[in-house]
């Protein structure tokens, strides 16, 4: 894995869309979702990326049908169940971001089990984003900033792009260098719209239950060909950023 990609985040999108064109329900294309999910995070943890974050459940998605909300929260926690012991072997750190209360008891007990467990792995460090959405953890952000500038523990100049990243859910974790959407798709959804800034993003029309560690891959070394120049110029002589 190359060393400038440090993060790579993935909406994992079209499992719904993957079961229908096989004539199977929706609940179908999730369990495949989850099988890839598996295979990339395994493909990630053996090529010694740092970070990955997969947007497993957004806060938009509470709207869909009961059951294929049920089912997907019974995915989760059985997901964590099974693979929780693999994790830690494969000396991998999870974390979860989101509004983990609003998750049924069991699986906010399971996510538990699974961050504790693996808090002090020194290998990959993946996170799945459970019932979050972007604009929400902005928002708590800024009620928690306003209640310290309210209570004096700090003033109105020490807040500035730093400290508002210090105060979001994904606080610690670089910023991702790569955004991967599935599907066909070519929005954001959502998603680390503050974090993605910078990132570069790369859309494909594969859904996710077709979704292969080549295709992630092939994303990884489109992005080693891309020029990032953070809004400065690029000087192609001096090989450095100005
Ligand atoms: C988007 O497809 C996918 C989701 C809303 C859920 C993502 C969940 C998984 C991949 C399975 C569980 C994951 C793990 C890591 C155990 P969609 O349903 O929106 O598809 P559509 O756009 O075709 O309807």
């Amino acid at each position: 894995m190359s060393k400038k990609l440090h993060h790579v985040a993935i909406i994992m999108d079209g499992n719904g869309r993957w079961a229908q064109l096989r004539d199977k329900p929706r609940t179908f294309g999730h369990i495949k979702g989850a099988r890839v999910a598996k295979k990339i995070i395994t493909y990630a943890s053996d090529n010694s990326l740092k970070n990955l974050t997969l947007y497993a459940f957004s806060t938009e998605n509470w709207l869909r049908p009961h059951e294929e909300v049920s089912f997907l929260m019974t995915l989760l926690g059985r997901y964590l169940k099974k693979e929780t012991e693999n994790l830690h072997k494969k000396n991998i750190r999870f974390s979860v971001i989101g509004e983990l209360h609003k998750l049924p008891v069991n699986l906010q007990l399971a996510v538990q089990n699974t961050v504790d467990l693996t808090s002090k792995n020194t290998g990959l460090h993946l996170t799945f984003a459970l019932s979050y959405s972007s604009r929400q953890e902005v928002v708590l952000a800024v009620q928690t900033i306003a209640e310290k500038l309210k209570s004096g523990e700090i003033q109105k100049f020490q807040i500035n792009e730093d400290y508002v990243s210090q105060h979001l859910m994904t606080a610690g974790t670089p910023d991702p260098d790569l955004i991967i959407r599935t599907s066909g798709e070519s929005r954001l959804s959502n998603f680390m719209m503050w974090q993605s800034s910078y990132s570069e993003l790369y859309f494909t029309p594969v859904l996710w239950p077709d979704y292969t560690t080549n295709d992630f891959a092939q994303a990884c070394r489109i992005y080693n060909q891309r020029e990032r120049r953070f809004g400065k110029v690029f000087q192609q002589n001096e090989k450095s950023f100005i």
